[in-house]
C-alpha cells in the first residue's frame, strides 16, 4: 500500500498568499498523517509556469520568463520551508520531464481520435486562464477576478470532452469517493449531467508553452499542460518504473474554484490516454479576508510569512486547520488568530505542558516509574479521541481530527483540577495515587502530542520530548504510539513556556515583520514562564464547545515599571543593504550611541537602502539577539503600519542624537 498525494501547482505571477498556503498546509497535514501511519507516502507540489500572466509579469520586470520563474521558485520554497511543508518533490512545468509527459499525453489523446482542429471565438480570462461563456460573466467581468476578459479568435485544437460525459457519470456513480466533499460532488454531478462541450487544448501564436507534438505552431493550453504535472512528477513519459509504483494518485487536493478541471477534464484526459484515474479529488474551500476571497489580484492577500512570523508557523497551521471546517470556507483575521493562540495554545495546551512538567519535577524529580495502579478516566478519553481522530482523518475532516486531539488536552486539564495532585502530595499515604495521577496526565499529554504531530510538527515534537516520549518524533508510529502505555517509565523535561501568553498585548496586524519576528520555542526575549504554581492551578473552565475559556479578562494597561523595562533609543543608520533572497528584510548597521550594531528589519519593501543611510530611527535596544535569514539581529526597529500596509519608520524628531533614550 502507498499514498500519492498532490496539491494544485501555483501560478508564479505573484508570491504565495495565505489562501494558497492554506492548501499546502492542509495537504501537508494529510501527508504527515499517512507517513505517521507507516504508509509509504509521496507528496508532490509545484509551480505552474506556462501561464500568460507569468509571461507578462516577467516581461514587465524586463526578465527572461525562465529566469523570472527560477527566482519565484526560490520565493515559493522559502515560504513552504517556513511553514514546515514536507513535500517529497517539487515539479515545475518548464522542466524537461514535464514537457515529455505533456507531449506524450497530448499525442495519446490525439492517437485515440479525441483531438480535432477548429476555431475558437469568445471570452478568455487570463487570470483564470479559462475560456468563459457570456453566462459566466457578471456585468461583463470575470466574477472571480473582477476583470474584463479578452475576446479572442484563433485556430485551436479541441479535445472531445463531450464524448466522456457518460463514462464520467458512470465513474462518479461507481466511485462515490472520487469527488469530495459531498457539496463538490453534487456541483460536479449537476454540471456534467447538464452536458459537456468539447474544450480547446491549444493556443495559437504564443511562444510561452509546450508545442503540440502534432502541430508545433501551437502551444498546449495551460490547463491541459498543468494537469499533466501529476503524472509527470511520478515519471509518466520518462520513468515507467516509477510511474508504475505511484500512479494512480490517491488524492488531489485543490481549491473549489478548480475542482471541475480536476473532476471533469483531468479524468477525461486520463481515460482518453488509457490511464487509471486518481482515487479522490478533494475540493477545499476558500480562505477569506474581510469577507472576500484572499487573492493577490483583488488586493486582499495576507503574506504567509507575516502570519508565521507573528505567532509562529505551528500556531498558524493549527488556526487554519482547526478554525476552518475542511471543505468549507473560512475567515482569517489577526484578532481571531491571536484569540485562538491564547485559548488553544497559551492557556490550554501550553499551560498543560507547564503544569505537568512542573508537578512531576516538584513531586517526583522529573522521573516517573511504570504506572503503579490502574489508569483513571483519561485512558478512556484518549482511546476515544484516537478513534475519532482516525475516523476524521479517513474522511479528511482535518478540523475534527484537531478537535479530537484537543479533547484529550481539555480532559487532562480537568483531570488535574479534579485529582488535585498538590493535595495528594501532602499525604504520604497517597504517594501511589499521586504517582498514578502524574503518570496518567503525562501519558494523556503524550498521546495528544502524537495526534498533533501532523498539524504542529515542530512544537508537538517538543511536547513529546517534554512528556518523556522515548522515541524521536520521526520514529513515532501511529498505532503503536497512540496506544495507552501504563508500563512506560519516563523522564520528563522542563523548558520555557512554548507559547507565551499575549495578555493585554493587542498586537493586531504585524508591521511587515518589523516588530513580531520570533521563534516561539526559543523566543528572542525569554518570556516569563506562565506556569501556575502546582498548588493552585487556575485552569480556565471549559466552554460549551470543549475549548477552555479565554483567560479571565485582564487589565490590558501596563505599569510605568513595565514600560521602562523596554529600552527605546535613538539610533542612526550607518549602512543598509537588502538581505539576499528575502523580499522584506533589510540589514542595517546602526550607531546606537555607545556602540555600532546590526539590526535586521522588515522594511525592504518600503525603503531603498541608500535613502536610509544617515537617517535617525528609534530602536528597542535591550532585545535579546535573534537570527533572521542567518544574520544576527541585535534589537528591533520601530515602525508604524496599517493592516497589511507598508511599514513607516518612526522618527525621533529634531535635535535627537544617537543613544538618547525615548520615553
Ligand atoms: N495553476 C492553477 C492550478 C493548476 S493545478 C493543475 C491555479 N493556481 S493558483 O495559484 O491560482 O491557485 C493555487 C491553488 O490555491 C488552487 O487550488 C486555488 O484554489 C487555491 N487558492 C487560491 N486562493 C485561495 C484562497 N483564498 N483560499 C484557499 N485556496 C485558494 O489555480
Amino acid at each position: 500500500m502507498s499514498f500519492y498525494l498532490t496539491t494544485a501547482i501555483d501560478y508564479v505571477n505573484s508570491r504565495p498568499h495565505l489562501g494558497t498556503a492554506y492548501e499546502k498546509i492542509t495537504a501537508d497535514v494529510i501527508a504527515r498523517y499517512t507517513r505517521l501511519t507507516g504508509v509509504p507516502t509521496r507528496f508532490v507540489m509545484g509551480n505552474d509556469e506556462h501561464s500568460q500572466n507569468v509571461f507578462r509579469k516577467a516581461r514587465e520586470l524586463g526578465l527572461d520568463p525562465h529566469a523570472y520563474c527560477d527566482q519565484m521558485e526560490l520565493e515559493f520554497r522559502e515560504v513552504w520551508a517556513k511553514l514546515s511543508i514536507s513535500f517529497d518533490d517539487f515539479i515545475r512545468t518548464t522542466e524537461p520531464r514535464h514537457r515529455a509527459a505533456v507531449q506524450r499525453m497530448a499525442q495519446a489523446c490525439h492517437d485515440r481520435g479525441d483531438v480535432y482542429e477548429g476555431h475558437y471565438e469568445g471570452w478568455y480570462c487570463v487570470s483564470c486562464e479559462a475560456f468563459k461563456q457570456e453566462k459566466d460573466l457578471v456585468d461583463g467581468s470575470c466574477p472571480i477576478h473582477l476583470t474584463r476578459p479578452d475576446w479572442i479568435r484563433e485556430k485551436n485544437h479541441f479535445f472531445r470532452l463531450s464524448k466522456y460525459q457518460q463514462p464520467l457519470l458512470d465513474h462518479y456513480s461507481a466511485r462515490p469517493e472520487f469527488i469530495q466533499p459531498e457539496i463538490r460532488r453534487n456541483e460536479i454531478l449537476r454540471l456534467v449531467e447538464g452536458g459537456l462541450e468539447d474544450i480547446s487544448i491549444s493556443r495559437a501564436g504564443q511562444s510561452w508553452g509546450i508545442p503540440l507534438p502534432f502541430d508545433p505552431s501551437s502551444v498546449v493550453y495551460v490547463w491541459f499542460d498543468a494537469l499533466i504535472n501529476y503524472a509527470a512528477a511520478v515519471g509518466y513519459g520518462t520513468d515507467q518504473e516509477q510511474f508504475g509504483r505511484w500512479w494512480p494518485a490517491n488524492l488531489h487536493i485543490v481549491g473549489k474554484d478548480i475542482t471541475r478541471f480536476h473532476c471533469v477534464v483531468w479524468p477525461a484526459m486520463l481515460m482518453s490516454a488509457g490511464l487509471p484515474l486518481p482515487t479522490s479529488v478533494f475540493g477545499h474551500g476558500w480562505v477569506h479576508f474581510k469577507g472576500q476571497k484572499m487573492s493577490k489580484s483583488v488586493g486582499s492577500a495576507i503574506d504567509p510569512l507575516d502570519a508565521a512570523d507573528h505567532l509562529g508557523a505551528d500556531p498558524l497551521r493549527l488556526y487554519l486547520v482547526k478554525e476552518i471546517p475542511y471543505g468549507g470556507d473560512g475567515d482569517f483575521s489577526w484578532e481571531r488568530f491571536e484569540e485562538r493562540y491564547n485559548v488553544d495554545l497559551a492557556n490550554n495546551l501550553g499551560n498543560l505542558v507547564s503544569r505537568v512538567t512542573t508537578m512531576v519535577e516538584k513531586y517526583r524529580g522529573l522521573s516517573l516509574p511504570a504506572a503503579p495502579l490502574e489508569p483513571g478516566r483519561l485512558r478512556g478519553v484518549a482511546e476515544q479521541a484516537v478513534r475519532t481522530y482516525r475516523d476524521a482523518m479517513k474522511r479528511f475532516a482535518l478540523h475534527e481530527a484537531a478537535f479530537a486531539a484537543f479533547s484529550i488536552v481539555d480532559a487532562t486539564n480537568e483531570f488535574i483540577a479534579a485529582s488535585e495532585p498538590w493535595t495528594l502530595a501532602k499525604d504520604p499515604a497517597k504517594a501511589e495515587t499521586l504517582t498514578q495521577a502524574l503518570c496518567d496526565a503525562a501519558e494523556a499529554l503524550r498521546i495528544a502530542s502524537v495526534l498533533l504531530l501532523p498539524v504542529m510538527p515542530t512544537t508537538a515534537a517538543e511536547i513529546l520530548r517534554r512528556a518523556g516520549e522515548p522515541n524521536a518524533a520521526e520514529a513515532i508510529a501511529f498505532d503503536r504510539d497512540t496506544a495507552w502505555k501504563s508500563t512506560l517509565a519516563r523522564t520528563l523535561v522542563k523548558g520555557p513556556a512554548i507559547w507565551p501568553r499575549l495578555d493585554g498585548l493587542k498586537a493586531a496586524a504585524p508591521a511587515a515583520g518589523v516588530v513580531t519576528v520570533s521563534d516561539p520555542i526559543v523566543p528572542p526575549a525569554t518570556p516569563p514562564d506562565t506556569t501556575p504554581e502546582p498548588a493552585a492551578p487556575p485552569t480556565p473552565s471549559p466552554q460549551a464547545d470543549g475549548a477552555p475559556a479565554v483567560a479571565p479578562a485582564v487589565d490590558a494597561r501596563i505599569g510605568i515599571d513595565q514600560f521602562m523595562n523596554v529600552e527605546l533609543r535613538v539610533a542612526k543608520v550607518l549602512g543598509a543593504e537588502r538581505v539576499p533572497k528575502s523580499k522584506k528584510l533589510m540589514q542595517l548597521r546602526i550607531d546606537a550611541g555607545t556602540e555600532e550594531r546590526t539590526i535586521v528589519a522588515g522594511i525592504a519593501e518600503a525603503y531603498e537602502p541608500d535613502a536610509l543611510v544617515g537617517r535617525l530611527i528609534v530602536i528597542v535596544a535591550n532585545l535579546k539577539p535573534a537570527k533572521l535569514m542567518g544574520i544576527e539581529s541585535n534589537g528591533m526597529v520601530l515602525a508604524s503600519s496599517s493592516e497589511g500596509g507598508k511599514p513607516i519608520l518612526v522618527s525621533p524628531g529634531e535635535g535627537a542624537e544617537p543613544g538618547m533614550r525615548v520615553r
